[in-house]
């Protein structure tokens, strides 16, 4: 095989893209990776997930040094906020985040191809003015902020998450337009810091799409951090002044509008599938009514031996979706069979405290005629919760009235990301809540109200 033909060529180095490439290689292909960035590792690496979680972890330590701290009997004095440093350690991380990539291909003999690829048609991409050729291309290019009609994100005063996450100084007031997932992370890592943050969403609820109950609790608690909620209003104008940003807002369902200002605008509307100068009109793709690569349940498009995963292709914006398509893929390339099960992938927003969900919501399963049973146990009544001091939120287990078969489960409360796994685990076994309640959970433990939640679908919890 010449230097410039492989078994299989990835497009993009996201979570998606790399997975896919260090799996397809254990496989046996000769698989390379094509990436424009500076840094291998995609936006969750760089402008993302990685870099986010940094900062909110800083900022929740910074938070709990002002207050949590001396209630517990640590007195600090003096605490300060060295914003350049917070920054420097969130860069650090994402340096060796990323450099953890390039070895994993060097010790996977995956090679990076740099530059911007194009598809110049089955078989073939292009990549800074070279063509390599591969019987697979596997498009993993990801996804991109989005922004309101009229309103121009200059990465100064109206950021994405991108600027949002390397603001200079703590604004005084931020709006941010959006109550998803982005919206609650970087408002709460700004508002912890000092900010008077707003949230304007056009919804009558923050977090759509997750349980309703638990977005409510979730909004409760944020309101309660200092948070302000602005729901059921739109944004419709915003344009930088000399000394922020004044922007127009209207109830979502019309009437008057208002005026508001703020030093900096976090736009977090969603993101939309990237395909810009990939070439796929070109060579044929057929992209779906969003704008997303169209593929069959093997991730393959129209076009044989051109396959699509991750952000682009349909299903949530999500690192470990992209992760688990990438791993399913290689393995299907290499004729083993694989499966994701799109209803057990978890969603975790990590704020604090945690929000995570997975499987169906309560509104799923009434607009199903599903016959269900609740279990709810509050992080009051859990021991560990009380002496960390984080006694917000519940844990709610959903299952089948008849079988008793778990059939989701909302949290929010403490370490609430780590706390879903156990019930995923479960999920993917089919488990009924009473397994999960039978389980033998450590004392004194978070994942007690995971169990007490499971004992109380059938009444009979024990601590509340
Ligand atoms: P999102 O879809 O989570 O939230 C966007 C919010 O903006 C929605 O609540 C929507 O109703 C609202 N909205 C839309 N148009 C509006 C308007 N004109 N005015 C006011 N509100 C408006 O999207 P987000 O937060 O931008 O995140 C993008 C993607 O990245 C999502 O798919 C998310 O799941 C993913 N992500 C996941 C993270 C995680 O798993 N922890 C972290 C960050 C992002």
């Amino acid at each position: 095989m010449s230097s410039d033909s492989y078994d299989v060529i990835v497009i993009g180095s996201g979570p998606g893209g790399y997975v896919c490439a260090i799996r397809a290689a254990q496989l046996g292909f000769k698989v390379a990776c094509v990436e424009k960035r500076a840094t291998l590792g995609g936006t969750c690496l760089n402008v993302g997930c990685i870099p986010s979680k940094a900062l909110l972890h800083a900022s929740e330590k910074y938070h709990e040094a002002h207050g949590l701290l001396a209630q517990m009997g640590v007195k600090v004095k003096g605490v300060e906020l060295d914003l350049p440093a917070m920054m420097k350690h969130k860069d650090d991380v994402v340096k060796s985040n990323t450099q953890g990539i390039e070895f994993l291909f060097k010790k996977n003999k995956v090679d990076w191809l740099k530059g911007a690829g194009k598809i110049l048609g089955a078989g073939k991409v292009d990549v800074a003015g070279k063509t390599y050729t591969a019987p697979r291309i596997v498009i993993a290019t990801g996804s991109d902020v989005v922004s309101l009609p009229g309103i121009t994100i200059d990465e100064k005063k109206i950021v994405s998450s991108t600027g949002g996450l390397t603001l200079d100084k703590v604004p005084e007031t931020m709006v941010v337009i959006g109550g998803g997932v982005i919206g609650l992370e970087l408002g709460s890592v700004w508002s912890r810091l000092g900010a008077k943050v707003t949230v304007v969403e056009y919804l009558d609820r923050i977090f759509p799409g997750m349980d309703l109950e638990i977005s409510k609790e979730a909004q409760k608690i944020f309101k309660k951090q200092g948070i302000d909620f602005k729901l059921s209003t739109k944004v419709t104008s915003a344009s930088s002044s000399a000394t922020g940003v004044d922007l127009t807002l209207e109830p979502a369902s019309g009437g008057a509008s208002e005026k508001l200002s703020a030093d900096i605008v976090l736009v977090a509307v969603g993101r939309r599938a990237f395909t810009d100068s990939l070439g796929l009109k070109e060579a044929g793709v057929e992209m779906d009514e969003r704008g997303r690569v169209k593929t069959n349940g093997h991730f393959e498009t129209n076009i044989k031996g051109i396959y699509a995963i991750g952000d682009v292709i349909a299903g949530p914006m999500l690192a470990h979706k992209a992760e688990d398509e990438g791993v399913v893929l290689a393995e299907m390339m290499a004729g083993q069979s694989g499966h994701i099960d799109y209803n057990l992938v978890p969603g975790v927003v990590y704020t604090w405290p945690e929000v995570a969900s997975i499987g169906q919501t309560e509104e799923q399963l009434k607009s199903a005629s599903v016959a269900y049973k609740v279990g709810k146990f509050p992080f009051m009544a859990n021991g560990r919760a009380r002496a960390m001091g984080s006694t917000e939120g519940f844990v709610k287990i959903l299952a089948d009235a008849k079988t008793d078969r778990v059939l989701g489960c909302h949290i929010v409360g403490p370490e609430a990301g780590t706390l879903i796994a156990e019930v995923a685990m479960g999920m993917e076994f089919g488990a009924s809540a009473e397994d999960i309640a039978r389980t033998c959970h450590a004392h004194p433990t978070l994942e007690e109200a995971v169990k007490e939640a499971a004992l109380a679908v059938a009444g009979r919890p024990i601590h509340i």
